[in-house]
């Protein structure tokens, strides 16, 4: 099963949203070009990011997730860059990358923030864009999994009205999930403007 969404379409669904520190972010889907810079982007993070955002000891992203990364709708998992303009460049800030189950309606996601940029509100902000981005793919639940020790993301989720729960099959994981609900006039994001418009667009291709 492939999400029918175009080269094209890919640019259309960047957002630009407001951090708590006043700053603008960009949100959009990675792109081949940013091949180079998202694996100089998880090489930066430090061990512990990195330990926390792949719930193990990696230096960087196997080349396999790489190149899967790239690949947006592919099995319908999606990555997302979070961009600020430093110095005249654009660098990446923050990922997420996230699976939708057409099935079952159930929306999967993981992120991370450059340690430099932490603190900064950068994880909500980019928590809300997944919200709506789940939302706008017609998704019921949203949930994802993290450490036990993950003090951070625990105290995200839990700001964001996430309810917690065991990890299936794995004791040093806890899970946190909520439901989707968006209120019919509210307009969040990119996505879902698309969908509201051309629902083809963002409609599951089975
Ligand atoms: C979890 C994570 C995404 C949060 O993103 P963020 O942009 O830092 O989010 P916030 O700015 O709201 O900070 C979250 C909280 O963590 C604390 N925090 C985050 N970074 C901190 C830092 N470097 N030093 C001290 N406190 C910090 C803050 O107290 C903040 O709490 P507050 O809401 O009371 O201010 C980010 O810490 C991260 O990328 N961690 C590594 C990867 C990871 O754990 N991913 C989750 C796997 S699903």
């Amino acid at each position: 099963m492939m999400l029918a969404l175009t080269f094209q379409d890919v640019a259309r669904h960047a957002d630009v949203l407001r951090v708590r520190s006043g700053q603008s972010i960009t949100v959009r889907f990675v792109e081949p070009k940013d091949a180079a810079a998202l694996q100089d982007y998880f090489r930066g993070l430090s061990s512990r990011s990195r330990y926390n955002r792949f719930l193990g000891a990696l230096s960087e992203l196997p080349r396999t997730e790489l190149e899967k990364s790239l690949h947006i709708g592919e099995d319908n998992r999606f990555t997302v860059i979070a961009l600020i303009k430093a110095d005249g460049a654009e660098a990446i800030v923050g990922e997420a990358r996230y699976a939708i189950e057409p099935e079952s309606g159930r929306f999967e996601f993981g992120l991370s923030v450059d340690d430099r940029w932490q603190g900064h509100g950068i994880g909500p902000a980019l928590l809300s864009n997944l919200q709506c981005r789940a939302a706008a793919l017609g998704a019921q639940r949203i949930f994802g999994d993290t450490l036990r020790s993950n003090e951070s993301m625990i105290k995200l989720a839990r700001k964001a009205g996430y309810a917690f729960g065991p990890t299936p099959n794995d004791w040093k994981l806890v899970r946190f999930e909520k439901p989707i609900v968006l209120a019919p006039d509210e307009i969040p994001c990119a996505s879902w403007r698309l969908a509201a418009s051309h629902p083809a667009a963002v409609a599951l291709a089975h």
